[in-house]
This record gives structure tokens, sequence and C-alpha cells, in this order.
């Protein structure tokens, strides 16, 4: 093999209590990478579409090409590789947009190689990525992204990360609004300590929302989906978000909170029907009180994962 296209998924991350240590993929939107070999050593970003030029091709600030290298390096090889990036996502989106770059790259990279490891031995690299675009190596949008469905990042010293069950009826709505959040901005405005009180909440709903995939209970899932510690910070960076989320519950989701770290806003619920009646209110709420508008995605837990376009 020579060439090979490979799209891998945008994430929502945090998922309520979960900051940093949960995430889930979802169906669309999605980044596609090409990786091509070459004769040159090393990793060379070649192309980037639909980053409106913002995004750099230097080996060691894109995210894809910062995957791909270490995967590299981590082989030992002195193979060369080129790299064509398309953003399907907006930047700055809370969807996930430079861990799906990221994992998109590292398969691609992996699989012109042979596939000599395996998607979860892929994990630390794409983290790398995530180092460098916004200053901390979190896995809860690259690790769902890489393995498929709704992720647990048990622990980071050592890695443990955990896939959990989840229930076949469940549908996830992401709404983006056209304003940009740095997730290195809202990472900064995050509380950097919380009190017992707090916390006793946070776990509850943790292990509430873990039991709820597990026993396919939505009244549970939706009751444990409250986020006490990041919510309240960052939804001052999203006009309107207070009333976007009351639009959400009102239409019957079980749930609803910051994809990520913004500005886009999820919400779950039991249907694909009723996914896209609370989308298409949420969408409705921000363009007529706040004349912003936005994109609907709406779709199942991905459970797949990255996938081959073509090769
Ligand atoms: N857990 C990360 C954060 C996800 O909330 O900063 C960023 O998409």
């Amino acid at each position: 093999m020579h060439k090979i296209k490979v799209f891998a998924p945008a994430t929502v991350a945090n998922v309520g209590p979960g900051f940093d240590v949960f995430g889930f993929a979802v169906e669309q939107p999605g980044d596609e990478v090409v990786a091509t070999l070459s004769d040159t050593r090393g990793v060379r970003v070649i192309e980037i579409t639909g980053d409106n030029g913002l995004l750099s091709k230097d080996a060691d600030k894109n995210t894809a090409a910062v995957a791909a290298k270490g995967l590299l390096e981590h082989l030992g090889s002195n193979q060369g590789i080129e790299l064509s990036v398309h953003k399907k996502m907006p930047l700055g989106s809370g969807l996930g947009s430079s861990a799906a770059s990221a994992v998109a790259g590292v398969v691609a990279a992996n699989e012109l190689l042979g596939a000599p490891l395996s998607r979860r031995e892929l994990l630390p690299f794409t983290m790398e990525g995530e180092r460098v675009a916004c200053g901390a190596a979190h896995a809860d949008n690259v690790a769902p992204s890489l393995l498929g469905g709704f992720i647990l990042i048990r622990s980071y010293d050592p890695l443990d990360v955990i896939r959990i069950p989840t229930p076949e009826n469940l549908w996830c709505t992401v709404v983006h609004p056209h304003i940009e959040v740095r997730t290195e901005d809202a990472r900064r405005i995050m509380p950097k300590e919380i009190s017992i009180p707090t916390g006793i909440a946070q776990w509850g709903n943790t292990a509430g929302l873990i039991a709820g995939l597990f026993a396919n209970d939505l009244e549970l899932i939706g009751r444990s989906l409250v986020d006490h510690v990041a919510e309240p910070a960052r939804s001052q960076l999203i006009p309107g978000f207070t009333e976007v989320k009351k639009t959400a519950l009102r239409l019957g989701a079980l749930g609803s909170s910051i994809s990520g770290s913004g500005p886009s806003v999820f919400a779950l619920s039991d249907s694909q029907e009723k996914a896209k009646r609370i989308g298409q209110a949420m969408h409705d709420a921000w363009t007529d009180r706040y004349s912003l508008d936005s994109d609907v995605f709406v779709s199942q837990i991905n459970k797949e994962g990255p996938r081959i376009i073509s090769q």
C-alpha cells in the first residue's frame, strides 16, 4: 500500500460531570487525513484544507503530524510519510477537532506501515497531539475518536482507558454556535480547587452516569448529567448557554451540557426524532435571541471510531 485515506470522528468530551475522564464519539462530523509513503525520511504536512489557513504545517505543531511522528519515532522507522489534512469541522468548537486530526493522522500512518501497533497502542501519540494543540495531553477526545464508543479514562498515570457499553436507543444532539472558544483559554478559567461538598456531588454523578450506561437506565443517565465543576465556570464563555440548555431539557432531553471545552452544547435523548427536534430548537434559540448561527449534528454514539475511506 502506498496511500491511504482515513476518517476520524468528532467527540463529545467531559459528558457533563467527567472533566477530562469521559468522552464519546459521534458519527459526524469528522476529519480526513490522506497519508502517502515518501522517500524523504520523517513526516511532512503537504496540504491542509478547510482550516481557513489557520493551522500550521510545521510537523512539530500540527496535531496529525505530531501523532504520526511519535509513531515513527517509537518504531525507529526511517520511513517518510506525507500528510494531507482535510478539516471537516470547525476549530475551537468543542467537537474535538484537533483530536480527530491526530487520530486520523496516526491511524493512517500506522496502516501504511502495515499496522504494527493496535489502535489502543496508538493512544499516547494522539495525546501528544493534544499537548501541542492546547498545552494539556488530555485523552477524553482522542481516546473515543480512536477507539469509538463511550470511554472512561480511569487513570492518566498509569494510563487506564476503559470502554463503557451504551444503550442502543441513546441519541446525541450537538449544536455548534458560530463562535470560537480556545481550549487553552477554557482550561485556564477552570477552578483550581473544589470543595468537598462539590466533590461529593460530582463523583456521585460520574459514578451515576457510568452505572446508568451499564444498566441501560436512561433516567439515571439523565439525572447524572450534571456538572458542578467545569460548566459553571465555562458557561460564561457561551452566550445564551443557560437558555439553550433549558430549551433542550424542556423538549425532553435526558440531559445537556457543554461539549468538551465549548462552545458546542450537547444533549442526550432516547430517540432520533426527539434528538432532531431538540437540535432545531437549540439552533432557533441561538438565532432568535442571540443572532448566532449554528450547526446541528444528530447521531447515535459512534462505536466504530476511525474508518478507512480508501487505500
Ligand atoms: N476535557 C477537555 C477540556 C476537553 O474540557 O478542556 C477539551 O475538548
